[in-house]
């Protein structure tokens, strides 16, 4: 594996493609034969194991915390999931997605959920689709995405007023998906429309929230519902913009700056094998993108403006650095190291609030961490907002502090301690069209407005949370709007 420092901070894998050797390490808790060890344990504050389902629905965030604060490897027992295994060290990380990778799999919801897109697929098929993603996802590429990431904030940032109570999450998810759209989808959500496919993307969610994730699969919630119906609004999206991409297919695919062209010109030309590239597949990618690719960012956003909202010495020092910009930002400033301070902002909103908080696999064999066993079949989850929150590695670990982030502090952090993308090959691929649009979003609003926090503190401290898929705001928390 290489490694290197990512760039806003932590370490990231660079083992993008899957094709770089990984060197196996034989894990210490691999030496003993795992199905001689003991299951592990529930956590004795949480009742009796029936009653788990309802702490996970009420509250997942406290639950997981709960489980982490006796043992870093645990078990809840979900009605819908049987027992889940929690794990919360970062060694158990880099097993699960670098060192012992093929001892796990991800879990059918996602497949149930998003079909054969990027974020499902194993094996062969993940190759081939992320190789073949991979073009609009690269540097250059992403580089090239960052006037429309500006134009697209700016855009909506225009229609702010003074002393405006803005709804920021729901604003954010409105920006978030206006650029996704704008950059790789190769179409300009209207301003003040496209509902539908707004709220379809909203809807995408339904399918994690905790209330109904907790049963079964056939249980036909109003949140399963809500999902099918905005699946099925995307997938009809999808159709219109296939066709729009085969009316004129792009002579030299590699040149493609959306995702749907560089798909149909794959197709089209024969560099890749068109039975990999069916309507039904390219539907299932961007069903997938626009899952992937809007809500992680939008809490990111949310989370960073709140923090800053609450936080007035950083924000002096924010607005300084933004202040000094030569005119709206851009790639290059934020290459050139002049948005260091936003950059730090970011990495630290990622820590404390990972938009992923928990990331699920399957367990293929029967695997033991610390002396536990996770049995042959069995639904694991890495919990990557607790070990991000361990004071095992990070001084104050509840406390919103950037500057914790000197390069000696990366250098000497555990490489799967800050994993906010995940790692190993399947590390996120939008990570750096991530990073770029939150650092260009932040400094166009921080350039003009001030954002003031109007709602309570949550219980966790800080705002309150409602975590589903991502670990999200409440809905409906309130920001004064002001003129700088
Ligand atoms: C702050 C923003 C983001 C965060 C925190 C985030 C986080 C993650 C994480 C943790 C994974 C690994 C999932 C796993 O191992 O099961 C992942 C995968 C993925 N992400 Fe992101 N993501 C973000 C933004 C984006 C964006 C902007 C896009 C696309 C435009 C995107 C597309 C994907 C895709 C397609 C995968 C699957 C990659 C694969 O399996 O090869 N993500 N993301």
């Amino acid at each position: 594996m290489s490694s290197e420092t990512g760039p806003t901070g932590g370490r990231v894998d660079t083992v993008d493609d899957g094709a770089t050797d990984v060197a196996e390490e034989t894990a210490d808790a691999t030496a003993a034969d795992p199905t001689t060890q003991p299951l592990p344990p529930y956590p004795s504050t949480l009742d009796h194991r029936l009653v788990h389902s309802l702490h996970y629905m009420r509250d997942p965030v406290r639950l997981l915390e709960r489980g982490a604060s006796e043992s870093d490897v645990f078990r809840v027992h979900l009605a819908g999931v049987g027992d889940w295994y929690q794990l919360c060290h970062p060694d158990h990380s880099k097993r699960v997605f670098l060192t012992e990778r093929d001892r796990f799999r991800k879990s059918d919801d996602f497949g149930i959920a998003f079909g054969d897109g990027l974020l499902t697929v194993e094996g062969e098929q993940w190759r081939d689709q992320r190789g073949t993603l991979q073009p609009l996802f690269v540097r250059e590429s992403v580089q090239g995405y960052a006037d429309t990431m500006v134009e697209q904030v700016q855009r909506r940032v225009d229609g702010w007023q003074d002393g405006q109570r803005l709804d920021l999450q729901s604003e954010m998810t409105d920006m978030t998906l206006d650029v996704l759209f704008a950059a790789i989808l190769g179409r300009e959500l209207e301003l003040n429309g496209d509902e539908q496919v707004r709220r379809a993307a909203e809807r995408l969610h339904d399918w994690f929230v905790p209330t109904s994730y907790a049963l079964p699969d056939w249980v036909p919630t109003p949140a399963r519902r809500r999902f099918a119906e905005g699946k099925e609004t995307l997938q009809r999206e999808a159709d219109r913009l296939l066709a729009e991409a085969a009316e004129d297919p792009p002579s030299d695919p590699t040149e493609a700056d959306d995702l749907m062209s560089l798909l149909v010109g794959l197709r089209e030309s024969g560099l890749v094998d068109s039975g990999m590239l069916t309507d039904d597949d390219l539907r299932d990618q961007m069903v997938t993108i626009i899952f992937a690719g809007h809500d992680t960012t939008t809490t990111s956003l949310t989370f960073a403006l709140w923090a800053l909202a609450e936080h007035p010495e950083v924000r002096e020092r924010f607005q300084a650095e933004v202040d000094d910009l030569d005119g709206p930002p851009t790639a290059a400033d934020v290459e050139a190291g002049r948005l260091s301070v936003t950059d730090r902002v970011v990495t630290e909103t990622l820590r404390l609030f990972p938009p992923v908080y928990a990331l699920p696999r399957v367990a293929d064999d029967d695997v033991a961490f610390d002396g536990y066993r996770v049995p042959e079949g069995e639904r694991l989850n890495v919990a990557l907002h607790v070990i991000q929150r361990d004071d095992r590695y990070f001084d104050r670990p509840h406390t919103f502090d950037p500057s914790r982030w000197t390069p000696e502090f990366r250098q000497q952090l555990h490489d799967f301690a800050y994993a906010p993308f995940g790692g190993g090959p399947r590390i996120c691929i939008g990570r750096q069209f991530a990073l770029l649009e939150a650092k260009l979003a932040l400094a166009t609003i921080g350039r003009e407005y001030d954002l003031y926090y109007l709602g309570e503190e949550g219980r966790h401290g800080g705002p309150p949370l409602s975590p589903e898929m991502t670990l999200r705001m409440e809905p409906g928390q309130e920001f004064l709007v002001t003129e700088r």
